[in-house]
């Protein structure tokens, strides 16, 4: 039988500890550090007892990601060694005697410039550590390695699934036996079955006429269950894969999922956090997806510059949420060693990513690097022998440059090149051809924009963060007006630390729609609002309501983020005014925002430097029926304490955030409160990041890791409001 164990927990860590993995070698603060203070190796040691019952089956340790070069080693002897820090590899124990061992894993997190991405400045942390979970595995001697699943003709009425079951026999045991496989539906229900002998280290499984299955979508994300079960003369290994059942293609007409178009909205994430780096395990990369899904209502997710954790992606299958997976790298092509790793790594993403239904293209290019034709002749022909139902993007900023690629995925920065002197007037995007510079169309997305062009911090001054949203809003609209672009991506979901050579010198690169506690910015409701109101309404004004924060004074011209299909705006006593959404200047876009402007109030109405500041009121209408309302007070002070944790109920080895919020009387947060607030923990937690922490545009987060179950309760305190206290139970 196979089994996995958890065996996460009791390393020392420099000959300190015990640790629990996942964990980051050193916490960093926010902003403004060394971060070469990772760069260097580390240890991690645990002592285990071999179990008597391994004997004659196969025993091995997976670890799902380790940063950047990692070595392991058992009693002293070297056993396996693995030079990406972003895919899993084993290590055999097979064999080991009785009684008690160690294993000692050394990971050097300098910047080796024969592991990609590095050899070359990065714009991003690779934080060192044993930043993911590791396995204790055993089975049979002959056992099953993988399986890719494939559902050909979708569209058919009846479907069909194909599988090849790829075995692995390292005692080099006879192949025989069977190979028995059912598909389940998603509450178990077995909805077909089939066996096959096995005669050789591969095996070819195939289903037919299979009914009543749903398709899987962004709206439907249904997915079943490939259960196999071999059983040989070394005993019985069972595996169970998910995956969906959904064709998707690329065209020089846009993206089509199961035959109908869909415009990709998307944004770029990096699987960083503050402080614990790369080291938060599955609760908080399920609550990224969800934040994408949900609360950035985007449908696709580039995992730029690196294969993501496997959690992350389980996620967006079950939430469907599209996926752009690559290759590590940024910019810079190593000599051939460094770009056999490279190809390597092409390997390894698919072989662990295939199943995934959420996975739509694979990054095959290093991010934004030159014309490398024997190179990327190789990544390309790779994943396609691997894969041939996916296509092969590789993401580029050079135009002109050569189209090996089924897609050509491409980081359109133009918009603010006007600004640098060009003579080209405000251009969101370039038309693909002047881009490709190809004669014909061919199938295009766009994988960037945005980003260093515009950084904005949530700090930022209202005026600023207005034409951050417009150019969100500007790219999108232009995206969605092109029939010839597939989506857009946009740079970047959130904010992320980073070396010293980008970002505001702080080591931060203040890109993010949201800031690095993933509280949003005025420009992840340029994304939101472009969701169904059936999902949820939005109604977001990009202003934080007052006389004197933009130059000149006064709040127009105003932008607020919507799908409703009207608002009105109450200003003080003066008669409400009802405007629709600018669908002049947007005429291309789902839900284009409502802009208050002097098309629709005169200086006046609204009043000017001198005048007495009012309070105000915003309503939302869909088809003449109330839907949302924000207030706005004239005078804010801080009244309330907000303190949000993502959940109360927590696995006893989950990690959870909490945010802090100071609100005005409306509920509107205090954008410019410098005081401080600070933390109190008590029960099984570790927190990460100082205790004492300041808001910053009103609002700041802290993640906490539980260390065990039982009860975790959290106190904040301001110096001004009363302190809450909130109350966790990790089980
Ligand atoms: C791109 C790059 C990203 C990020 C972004 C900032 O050139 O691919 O990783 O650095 O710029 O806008």
């Amino acid at each position: 039988m196979r089994s996995t164990t958890d065996f996460n927990d009791n390393w020392l860590f420099e000959g300190t500890g015990p640790v629990r993995l996942p964990h980051t070698a050193v916490e960093l603060p926010y902003s403004y550090f060394d971060e070469t203070s990772y760069q260097r190796a580390f240890t991690y040691e645990k002592t285990f007892v071999a179990d008597p019952a391994w004997a004659g089956q196969e025993v091995w340790l997976r670890f799902d990601g380790a940063m950047a070069d990692a070595r392991v080693f058992l009693d002293g002897a070297e056993i396996a060694a693995h030079r990406d820090g972003y895919t899993p590899f084993t290590a055999r124990l097979t064999g080991i005697g009785p009684g008690q061992h160690v294993i000692r894993v050394v990971i050097d997190g300098s910047e080796n410039p024969e592991i990609p991405p590095f050899g070359n400045v990065i714009d991003y942390l690779t934080y060192a550590g044993l930043y993911r979970e590791v396995w204790l595995e055993t089975a049979p001697a002959l056992h099953i390695a993988n399986v890719k699943i494939e559902t050909p003709d979708v569209l058919a009425q009846t479907k069909r699934v194909q599988a090849r079951v790829y075995l692995d026999n390292p005692q080099g045991m006879p192949l025989t036996g069977t190979l028995r496989a059912e598909i389940a539906d998603g509450a178990g229900a077995v909805l077909a079955q089939t066996e096959v002998p096995i005669s050789g280290a591969e095996a070819a499984l195939s289903f037919d006429g299979l009914a009543g299955i749903t398709l899987w979508s962004p709206e439907t994300p249904a997915l079943y269950v490939l259960r196999l079960t071999l059983t040989s003369p070394s005993g019985t290994d069972s595996r169970s894969t998910r995956f969906g059942f959904r064709e998707i293609s690329f065209t020089d007409a846009g993206f089509h999922l199961n035959g109908a178009p869909i415009k990709l909205r998307g944004l770029n994430r990096h699987q960083s956090f503050p402080h614990a780096g790369y080291a938060l395990g599955r609760a908080a990369q399920i609550k990224d997806a969800d934040i994408l899904k949900h609360e950035l209502r985007v449908n696709m997710v580039r995992t730029s510059h690196y294969p993501q954790s496997s959690h992350f992606l389980d996620r967006c299958d079950e939430l469907g949420l599209l996926v752009f997976e690559e290759i590590p790298g940024w910019q810079h092509i190593g000599g051939l060693q460094w770009q056999d790793e490279a190809v390597m790594n092409v390997a390894r993403m698919i072989t662990r990513d295939w199943n995934h239904p959420s996975i739509v293209i694979w990054g095959v290019r290093i991010n934004e690097s030159g014309d490398s034709h024997d190179f990327y002749t190789r990544t390309n022909a790779l994943a396609r022998e691997l894969d041939i139902t996916r296509p092969t993007g590789g993401v580029r900023y050079i135009t002109d440059s050569e189209l090996l690629e089924d897609v050509y995925t491409m980081n359109d920065f133009i918009l603010g090149h006007e600004e640098m002197g060009g003579n080209r007037p405000r251009t969101p995007l370039r038309p693909q051809q002047e881009v490709t510079g190809l004669p014909h169309p061919v199938p295009y997305m766009i994988t960037e924009f945005g980003g260093h062009m515009y950084p904005t911090k949530s700090t930022d001054q209202e005026q600023r963060q207005a034409e951050h949203v417009t150019r969100h809003l500007q790219v999108l609209n232009a995206m969605y007006g092109d029939p010839q672009i597939a989506g857009a991506i946009g740079w970047c979901a959130f904010d992320y630390n980073t070396h010293k050579d980008f970002g505001s010198g702080d080591r931060i690169c203040h890109h993010g729609v949201m800031d690095m506690y993933r509280e949003p910015k005025f420009a992840a409701y340029a994304y939101a609002s472009q969701g169904d109101p059936e999902g949820g309404i939005v109604m977001q004004p990009v202003t934080f309501w007052a006389r004197g924060e933009r130059n000149i004074g006064g709040v127009l011209p105003l932008i607020i983020l919507t799908n409703c299909d009207e608002l009105e705006l109450t200003y003080g006593d003066y008669p409400p005014k009802r405007v629709k959404p600018d669908r002049e200047t947007y005429p291309h876009l789902p839900h284009p925002p409502v802009v208050l402007d002097h098309r629709s109030f005169t200086a006046e109405e609204l009043g000017v430097w001198g005048m007495k500041w009012e309070r105000a009121s915003v309503t939302g209408y869909l088809n003449g029926k109330v839907v949302a309302t924000r207030h706005y007070v004239d005078n804010a002070l801080p009244t309330t304490l907000q303190v949000v944790p993502d959940a109360t109920q927590i696995g006893p080895q989950d990690a959870v955030r909490i945010m802090v919020r100071v609100l005005d009387q409306a509920g509107n947060k205090l954008p410019f409160l410098p005081e401080p607030v600070s933390v109190r923990v008590s029960g099984p937690a570790h927190r990460f990041g100082p205790a004492v922490l300041p808001l910053r545009a009103g609002s700041t987060g802290i993640w906490l890791q539980a260390t065990g179950a039982g009860e975790i309760a959290v106190t904040i305190s301001h110096d001004r409001l009363d302190p809450v206290t909130v109350r966790l139970t990790a089980s």
